[in-house]
């Protein structure tokens, strides 16, 4: 097998997480979150969104997060923006990394960001502008790369046009999104394979739901096609509330499992990241999703 020697993970709990949770999460809780999951070697840790706050009323208090935070030289504490007015938010707020995210699925897009999949291209336009101009690091994501809630299967080539899209945008990496989790090896590679054909592979990271118990698999095939740059959430936590069904991202603590035992260097402390993810379990009521915390937890008691 032939695998990266280093891979980043991007922590994406504290915004796909927290979103998709029914209970609105106290902004304190939110911070102390963030500052444990740096704390824990994490070098991008996602920090929110300026979306529509009717649309979703769990990132609403996003402002507040980043104003209280203490930020750790050399973390990128990144949030979604979707539009003018989420990047005039997120400027106001002293972000350095926003993300852009389109779909693959028309009706994903609709569903997702009420408009077309060109009408977000475009209204992406003036916000990558925005960041090129004040220097801030875009990122890009694509949703339904392999199925669409909605669609069914969508083909690998429409992934590859949005990807492309992207990065003529001034995308710096693209995040490639299983949204609904039901993706597994063959059909990722084969994704993949055409992305890579538009889009360089060292820009390209993937963000894989767990919904069927395929990410830890999916990440290894990624993993074996030269991507380094997987995104996860801590605890488990997450879903997407426009995909009926989808659970949440893999857990951090089970792809920092893998890649520990791969011999992947990766910079984050398990002890520090498990610790994490019982903090916001516990916040939540519950028991982290991800079996390694789990496993972690029993052989400490
Ligand atoms: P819209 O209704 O078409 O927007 O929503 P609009 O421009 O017509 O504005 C309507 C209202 O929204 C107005 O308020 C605006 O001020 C407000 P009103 O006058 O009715 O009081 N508004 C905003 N408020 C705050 N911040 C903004 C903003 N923009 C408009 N930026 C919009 C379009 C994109 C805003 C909406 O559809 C939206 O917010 N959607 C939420 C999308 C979202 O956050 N989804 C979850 C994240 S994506 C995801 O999880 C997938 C991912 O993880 C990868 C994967 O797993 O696949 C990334
Ligand atoms: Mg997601």
């Amino acid at each position: 097998m032939h695998l990266p020697k280093q891979v980043r993970m991007v922590e994406v709990g504290p915004r796909d997480g927290l979103q998709n949770e029914a209970q609105l999460v106290p902004t304190a809780t939110k911070i102390a979150l963030i500052e444990q999951l740096a704390d824990a070697g994490l070098s991008v840790v996602e920090a929110g969104s300026f979306v529509s706050p009717k649309w979703i009323p769990q990132m609403a208090d996003t402002s507040e997060v980043l104003a209280g935070l203490t930020r750790k030289p050399g973390v990128s504490y990144p949030v979604l923006v979707p539009n003018m007015q989420g990047f005039a938010a997120a400027l106001a707020a002293e972000v350095e990394e926003i993300a852009i995210f389109a779909a693959a699925s028309e009706s994903f897009s609709r569903r997702n960001i009420n408009c077309s999949i060109a009408e977000s291209l475009e209204r992406f336009a003036p916000v990558a502008e925005g960041a090129r101009r004040r220097g801030l690091r875009l990122r890009g994501y694509i949703s339904c790369v392999v199925d669409c809630p909605y669609e069914g299967p969508i083909a690998p080539a429409a992934v590859a046009d949005v990807a492309a899209s992207l990065a003529a945008l001034g995308c710096y990496e693209l995040s490639l999104g299983d949204t609904i989790g039901t993706g597994t090896p063959a059909r990722i590679q084969a994704m993949i394979e055409r992305v890579a054909a538009a889009v360089p592979r060292e820009r390209l990271a993937v963000h894989f739901h767990d919904t069927y118990g395929q990410a830890l698999a999916n990440i290894l095939a990624a993993l074996e096609q030269g991507v380094a740059v997987i995104d996860s959430s801590v605890a488990g936590l997450g879903g997407c509330p426009y995909a009926k069904g989808a659970s949440g991202n893999v857990a951090s603590e089970d792809v920092l499992y893998l890649l520990d035992g791969l011999g992947i260097r990766t910079g984050v402390a398990m002890a520090r990241l498990a610790a994490a993810g019982r903090f916001v379990s516990q916040a939540l009521g519950r028991e982290p999703v991800s079996k390694v915390a789990r496993a972690l937890a029993a052989k400490a008691a």
